[in-house]
């Protein structure tokens, strides 16, 4: 079977990756992929959300099977297209999409079926938003409703950082039409997990956990990013606690979309708080999570094919996930400056002596190959992952492949997974 996945970075390569590894593929096609998918695939240079030519390409390839990275084709009804052609492919429709596409439409979803999330209020007037801060003072999070590349979401310890925080998505207009509405919520404190499913829109399979490090510097410092590093398993992440999500989140979830006539299928990504009351959504997904997807698939012992097929086809009652027991740690490697504006184009040395260490895998994200020299391409660059007998071992397996890359601007959080350690 020929595979198409859709998308180039870091969570791509290790969907190509893993992928390749299926006795059932005979060959893989990404697009626009990177350096790292060209090695196993042949790079489409057709870019994510242009549906009109993917859709072309796969019916002119003969794609049996399209498996879907990012959120903005999904959000923008790839899956309706595809499916409407008869093409088989990996993700939920648009309407079951947003899920992730709107905010509102999620809380509302959560508050309706009674799901355990922040309290929240939601606005679609920029006076109004602002009033709120005359009576709620403490901390609260102020999110555009619409996608806005992970940025839209803005802490504030009190009233006047919320206003502020109102004025830049609602008067300013930073994240365009995605802050027409906002959602405002409690702040909750905890730890933070990220649970993966597969779904038929029945049947729910849950992934090991893993947990992200979203914040630019070390010490959970700085500015949000879309993840500079995640291991798996997340210990905080128990058994219990994984029982009570898939049966009073995950599962009740999946549930709702169907009566609301939006069945879905695909992965349904939960960002859970585990809060002093229970785990809580921040927010729901409908896609591999990016880093997250790096540590999960390493440790991944199923055949991944099998399981997508089984989610187009409803059958997914049938299948088990099993896991290698080692756990797992991804380094994101990204260029200074990251998240905000970075230079591109630095050529990336040592990749060769990095890959070769055994237990290593080293993701490419924003990668371009230019004659036989791999170059910067994007903010987030690499994603060194490694596993090993313990935790502790896969960190410094994963930094010491780190140590061998180097590039002119490199910037990467030292305290990856050290989280786990302090426990
Ligand atoms: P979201 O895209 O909604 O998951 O938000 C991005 C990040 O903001 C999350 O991963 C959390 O770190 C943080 N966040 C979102 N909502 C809340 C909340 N209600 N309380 C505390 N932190 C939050
Ligand atoms: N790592 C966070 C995300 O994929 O949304």
């Amino acid at each position: 079977m020929r595979v198409l996945v859709i998308g180039g970075g870091g969570r791509e390569h290790a969907l190509v990756w893993k992928i390749s590894q299926s006795p059932e593929v005979t060959e893989i096609f990404c697009a626009p992929g990177n350096t790292g998918t060209a090695e196993l695939a042949n790079n489409v240079p057709i870019p994510a959300d242009h549906i009109d030519q993917l859709l072309a390409f796969a019916l002119e390839n003969k794609i049996g099977l399209t498996v879907v990275g990012p959120e903005q084709p999904l959000v923008m009804g790839i899956v309706d297209q595809f499916q409407e052609k008869g093409l088989r492919i990996f993700g939920p429709t648009a309407r079951a999409a947003e899920l992730e596409g709107s905010k509102v439409f999620s809380k509302n979803i959560m508050k309706k079926y009674e799901l355990p999330t922040a309290e929240y209020e939601i606005f679609t007037s920029h006076e109004k938003a602002r009033e709120y801060f005359n009576k709620e003072t403490g901390p609260r999070v102020v999110k555009a409703s619409g996608l806005a590349a992970g940025k839209g979401v803005i802490l504030c310890c009190n009233a006047e950082e919320g206003r502020n925080a109102v004025d830049l998505i609602m008067q300013d207009k930073s994240f365009g039409e995605a802050g027409d509405e906002v959602v405002i919520e409690e702040f909750l404190e905890g730890q933070e997990v990220s649970v993966l499913a597969f779904t038929d829109g029945n049947s729910v399979l849950l992934m090991d956990s893993a947990q992200d490090h979203k914040a630019a510097w070390d010490g959970d410092q700085g500015p949000n990013t879309g993840g500079m590093g995640a291991y798996s398993p997340a210990p905080v992440f128990t058994d219990t606690m994984r029982q009570l999500v898939r049966d009073k989140i995950m599962f009740p979830l999946i549930s709702a979309m169907k009566v609301e006539g939006r069945p879905y299928q695909g992965i349904l990504y939960a960002g859970l708080m585990l809060t002093k009351l229970g785990p809580k959504t921040l927010e729901f997904n409908v896609r591999f999570g990016d880093p997250e997807t790096q540590p999960l698939l390493v440790r991944m012992e199923s055949d991944i094919v099998p399981l997508f097929e089984a989610c187009i086809d409803g059958t997914l009652d049938q299948c088990e996930l099993k896991w290698k027991q080692e756990p797992s740690v991804c380094v994101v490697m990204a260029a200074k400056g990251y998240p905000g504006s970075y230079e591109k184009g630095k050529e990336i040395l040592g990749l060769d002596e990095a890959g070769a260490l055994s237990d290593v895998v080293v993701f490419h994200a924003g990668t371009k190959g230019e004659e036989d020299k791999v170059l910067t391409n994007g903010g987030r660059v690499l994603g060194v992952t490694a596993t090993g007998v313990d935790t502790p071992a896969a960190i410094s397996k994963a930094y010491e492949a780190v140590s061998k890359i180097q590039w002119d601007g490199i910037h990467y959080r030292k305290d990856i997974g050290a989280r786990e350690q302090v426990k």
